[in-house]
């Protein structure tokens, strides 16, 4: 997904973009670019590949001047190449644009723009804004603007410089998140809060097709009907800090060996440590959304989906509550049956997802009241949803997801014990039993994460397979799953997850020596049907690593490998089993040498379909 940075004061623009440009790396990227606005002319520096290559290119002449875009572009249309990185000007360099987005009407206005004079160098759906932008300027770049995104359809966050009103930086957005940081003197421009941290903390989140016209002493804001709006200045609780690897490899790495401290952090405020009380009230979700819905539905993408499909079990177990699950992609093109009676959750850690979006959006039409799990204030879900419930990860900066993935299970955990006791469907002994077993998770997380050496050398002995089956039954099937793709987002190496039942139905023709298991075995109600389902795979040759519950002494005799979590109830073991595989994936992943933070192709938050 594309990052946009932008800055407009007394200082260089130079540094400033490059140093956002930087901290938006995480969203992946394939070329990179700026453009710098000084004495009427505007210098454009592009080129295909990593940042590193820009500042190269930029050490040799580097633009002066205090406005400028910056932009990290991730293709859709059009190859990673010099043409069709960002900054796009149009017929000439007086109008300037960066974009994050898909424009797909992009081809009709191409051809007409062509018809009326315009050159086009790029395979790019962007490089039609700023022509049409050119061609709808009449001494206002504001309203050139907002005339030209009324001609577009499709998903847009746009930067706009140009001679014409060389004090000013234009921007919009519909479908694609864009924050403005505000400075003394001076203001910013960014896709994502971490590039901003460096220079405020104060922030306003642009809306759905609000255009905001910058200059370096504050922002004025319209509607798209060009109604002057007061927006709300929100302080971001984030610092710096926390957007730095604090001296691990990776942030992967480090946002792995934070989830003792986010586990707390989602137990805070929530229940109370002494009483073991639930303490929700803050959540804004009416009662009888609670005591007369009839069912839930959950929707999300990813590995977000996974802890959708965790939280099936979880609810089901602990409310009575029928569940449904879908990925919000598949969801929001099916027949929408919901209405007033039902509940939606979303779950999304970044709040951008644009299926997710779309999906919240038909759910709000249909009537359905929506309730989202996520760990980004301001982002788009969290405005557009009825209810939020914040995950309180903290900045998850690795593209691969870790530390979110457990705050979405701890607060689909903590929200089905507060449906259980609201909905009087446990009583008050069975609530206390499970938030006893929930408050002894973090220090269990903590022995997890000091057997990291064991995991290494694990890591050592499986990296040379190209292909895994990870297996799980009942509430460890979503984790077999979240197994799977961690390890093949991060190390490309194929992994399929899949229900331990299933695996006599077809993948099971797949195993050999060749084709290691990965199987999460805890000593749960299912665990003897497990035991049976890895005998099964043995007799297959293939190798077998366990995730396996402190103290059981039958499974090693039957495995090649066990890494043991320490016991807790059956419902709570998908928070400790899934931190093995998270480790297990990124050791595999670093000694082959992949890019574990930027892994080819994927972004951290998907704002296109
Ligand atoms: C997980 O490691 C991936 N980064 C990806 O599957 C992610 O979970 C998915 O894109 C959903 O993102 P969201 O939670 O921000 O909506």
């Amino acid at each position: 997904m594309c990052g946009i940075i932008g800055y407009i004061g007394s200082k260089e623009a130079v540094p400033i973009l490059l140093d956002g440009l930087k901290k938006l790396e995480y969203r992946g990227y394939d070329s990179a670019g700026i453009a710098v606005l000084k004495d009427s002319k505007i210098q454009i520096k592009k080129c295909k590949g990593k940042i590193v290559k820009l500042e190269n290119l930029l050490e040799k002449a580097t633009p002066k001047g205090n406005i400028g875009l910056g932009h990290t572009r991730w293709a859709t249309h059009g190859k990673p190449n010099n043409l069709n990185a960002h900054p796009h000007n149009g017929c000439n360099s007086e109008v300037v644009v960066v974009h994050n987005g898909i424009i797909e009407n992009y081809m009709p206005l191409r051809e007409r723009l062509i018809s009326e004079g315009h050159n086009f160098i790029s395979e790019t759906d962007t490089e039609v804004l700023p022509h049409l932008i050119e061609s709808n300027y009449q001494n206002d770049l504001t309203l050139a603007v907002k005339k030209s995104i009324k001609e577009i359809e499709g998903s847009y966050a746009i930067g706009v410089i140009s001679t014409h009103d060389p004090e000013k930086l234009v921007v919009s957005r519909c479908g694609s998140p864009l924050i403005i940081g505000i400075g003394e003197g001076e203001m910013f421009l960014a896709s994502d809060i971490p590039a901003l941290l460096s220079y405020t903390n104060r922030v306003i989140f642009l809306e759905e097709r609000e255009i905001a016209t910058i200059t370096k002493d504050g922002a004025e804001i319209i509607n798209s009907e060009g109604k002057i709006l007061q927006k709300e200045v929100v302080n971001i609780d984030w610092d710096e800090e926390m957007t730095e690897k604090s001296g691990y490899k990776h942030f992967m790495l480090k946002e792995i060996f934070q989830e003792t401290m986010v586990i707390r952090n989602n137990l805070e405020g929530r229940i109370n440590l002494s009483t073991k009380a639930l303490e929700l009230d803050n959540l804004s979700l009416p009662l009888d959304k609670i005591t007369e819905i009839e069912r839930i539905s959950i929707l999300a993408c990813g590995s977000s989906y996974y802890t959708a499909l965790a939280g099936k079990y979880i609810f089901e177990e602990l409310t009575g509550i029928p569940i449904e699950v879908d990925y919000s992609s598949e969801f929001r093109y099916r027949k929408i049956l919901l209405g007033k009676k039902d509940l939606t959750i979303l779950i999304s850690q970044s709040g951008e997802t644009a299926d997710t979006i779309a999906a919240l959006r038909a759910c709000r039409e249909a009537g359905s009241y929506i309730l989202a799990l996520t760990n980004v204030r301001g982002s788009t879900i969290s405005r557009e949803a009825d209810s939020v419930m914040y995950i309180k990860a903290g900045p998850e900066i690795g593209v691969a997801t870790t530390k979110a993935f457990i705050c979405q299970l701890m607060c689909l955990y903590i929200l089905s014990l507060y449906f259980a006791q609201v909905r009087e469907a446990l009583d008050s002994s069975e609530i206390n039993k499970i938030i006893s077993e929930l408050i002894k998770i973090p220090q269990m997380v903590e022995i997890i994460l000091l057997r990291e050496p064991e995991i290494i050398k694990l890591s050592e002995e499986f990296l040379s397979f190209h292909n895994f089956l990870y297996l799980g039954r009942g509430i460890n099937y979503p984790i077999a799953l979240e197994g799977a793709l961690k390890l093949k987002e991060i190390s490309y190496i194929h992994a399929e997850g899949y229900p331990a039942g299933e695996m006599k139905h077809g993948p099971i023709a797949l195993l050999d020596k060749t084709f290691p298991t990965v199987v999460i075995a805890p000593r749960d109600r299912v665990y003897t049907k497990v035991i049976n389902n890895i005998k099964e795979v043995k007799a297959r040759d293939t190798l077998v690593l366990a995730i396996a519950t402190e103290g059981d002494k039958e499974i090693i005799n039957i495995v090649d490998r066990v890494f043991y979590i320490p016991k807790t109830s059956d419902i709570l073991y998908p928070i400790l089993s899934v931190i093995p595989l998270q480790l297990f994936a990124y050791h595999i992943a670093d000694r082959l040498g992949c890019d574990v933070d930027k892994p080819r192709n994927l972004a951290k938050s998907v704002t296109v379909e």
